[in-house]
């Protein structure tokens, strides 16, 4: 069976598709951190997002993985646990730009779907309903206001020790969705189907409780 999630940023895909998991004992299948660790990568090496040439020769020569059970799972790009460098500012911020790349998304979904094959998975992205599984048994399109969205990453960032202004994150949040959702290749948006959450007001638990309803619904 396949969870499918997709939002925008913020919207609280991941805490909740980490949680279901756990609670499930399935699959959690964080693609964004694949997107984010091929950044890495790609800015590590100096290559730039418009140079596709070098940008396939990066997805030939990278390995990601993922490594212990939700909600405890790592990235691994090439043996190095990247789960902490991912998430950096820098990343955060050149991710919309090396993700709307053919060479990379083709990839990447190739991979996404050779990891859910045979499993129990829940799966959180942009295009999860849309493109990589778009005859996932529960398909789930989560929004929030982008003044909650903001909130939450304001949050996350200050138990890293980093301040930041509301008004810088939602500016933030506002160019990353505006990205995601016009690019040309696998925009961001609710699929055919799709059951709208918005998490706007919604503990994290009502939003557990909400995903693993369905999920039970569909199991049993
Ligand atoms: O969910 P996130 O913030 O970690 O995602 C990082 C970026 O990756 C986001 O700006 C959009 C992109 N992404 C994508 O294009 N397709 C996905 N399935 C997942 C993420």
């Amino acid at each position: 069976m396949i969870i499918a999630i997709d939002g925008p940023a913020g919207s609280g895909k991941s805490s909740t598709a980490r949680a279901v998991a756990a609670r499930l004992g399935a699959v959690y299948l964080d693609t964004g951190a694949m997107y984010r660790a091929v950044t890495l990568k790609a800015l590590r090496l100096g290559v730039a997002h418009t140079d596709d040439e070098a940008l396939a020769a990066v997805m030939r020569g990278t390995e990601i993985v993922f490594e212990g059970a939700p909600p405890d799972t790592r990235i691994i790009m090439d043996g190095e646990d990247v789960s902490r460098p991912v998430r950096t500012d820098e990343v955060t911020k050149s991710v919309s730009d090396y993700c709307a790349r053919d060479v990379v998304r083709r990839a990447l979904v190739e991979q996404q779907r050779k990891i859910a094959a045979g499993h129990t998975v829940v799966c959180e992205g942009r295009d999860i309903c849309t493109v990589v599984f778009p005859n996932a048994e529960v398909k789930i399109y989560m929004t929030a206001s982008v003044e909650e969205r903001a909130n939450r990453r304001q949050k996350d960032f200050a138990a890293t020790g980093i301040n930041k202004s509301l008004e810088e994150l939602i500016s933030e949040i506002e160019t990353r969705d505006r990205k995601d959702s016009t690019r040309a290749n696998s925009p961001l948006t609710k699929a055919e189907g799709a059951i709208e959450m918005d998490t706007t007001g919604m503990t994290l638990d009502e939003q557990i409780e909400f995903i693993a309803r369905l999920a039970n619904k569909y199991m049993s």
